[in-house]
């Protein structure tokens, strides 16, 4: 197979993978990205589904909001970090595990999960509802299909339902990965914590 073809067969499966990429990506569309034979253009489209819902103006308000609301909290922070901890812990399990869930699915349903924490400080609405309600609007203008969507809001909604605990793929993993990502054995305010004791980490577990 010649260098021309492999390029064409890579830039075809991107293509099917990805779709096109909107106008308001900001120019970084797949058609003036790089594409090479060894499918890493298909990682620099995944990558740039994950920065557009980084730079989407409803996740960047949301993530704001609740870091400010979030200030004098001494217990579990919503922030940036813990979103970034669930997306890392949950793919370690993936790996370990050798699950074979889709690492931009894993990156996307963390990020989320916890987005729409504020409205449940300001508006009473549980956040899990909450966050799947703000990323049913994010993930389409991000270029997500409606499949992949689908599984994305399903593993936010399950994020704090114990029936999660030992389900497999993306809820499971996203379930797990959140409860996980607490240090509680080092919290100061461990002990006013209202989470059970079955759900702390009160030993350093690897
Ligand atoms: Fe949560
Ligand atoms: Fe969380």
């Amino acid at each position: 197979m010649n260098e021309k073809t492999m390029k064409n067969i890579a830039a075809q499966s991107c293509e099917a993978f990805a779709g096109k990429l909107p106008a308001e990506s900001g120019g970084k569309t797949l058609e003036n990205r790089p594409e090479k034979a060894d499918g890493s253009s298909c990682a620099a489209a995944e990558n740039d589904r994950l920065q557009r819902i980084w730079e989407h103006p409803l996740f960047q308000e949301s993530l704001l909001a609740t870091e400010r609301l979030e200030r004098e909290r001494i217990f579990c922070g919503h922030d940036r970090n813990h979103l970034l901890d669930v997306a890392r812990i949950a793919y370690i399990e993936n790996l370990e595990t050798g699950t074979t869930v889709p690492k931009y699915l894993i990156y996307a349903a963390a990020l989320l999960h916890d987005i729409g924490r504020h409205l449940q400080y300001t508006k009473g609405i549980p956040h899990h509802e909450a966050s799947a309600q703000l990323a049913a609007e994010i993930l389409p203008e991000c270029g997500f299909s409606q499949e992949d969507t689908r599984r994305i809001l399903d593993a936010i909604l399950s994020h704090r339902d114990k029936a999660a605990a030992f389900a497999e793929g993306l809820s499971g993993m996203i379930y797990r990965a959140d409860k996980r990502s607490r240090c509680c054995f080092a919290c100061p305010a461990e002990p006013e914590c209202d989470w059970s004791r079955e759900k702390k980490n009160l030993t350093l577990t690897v």
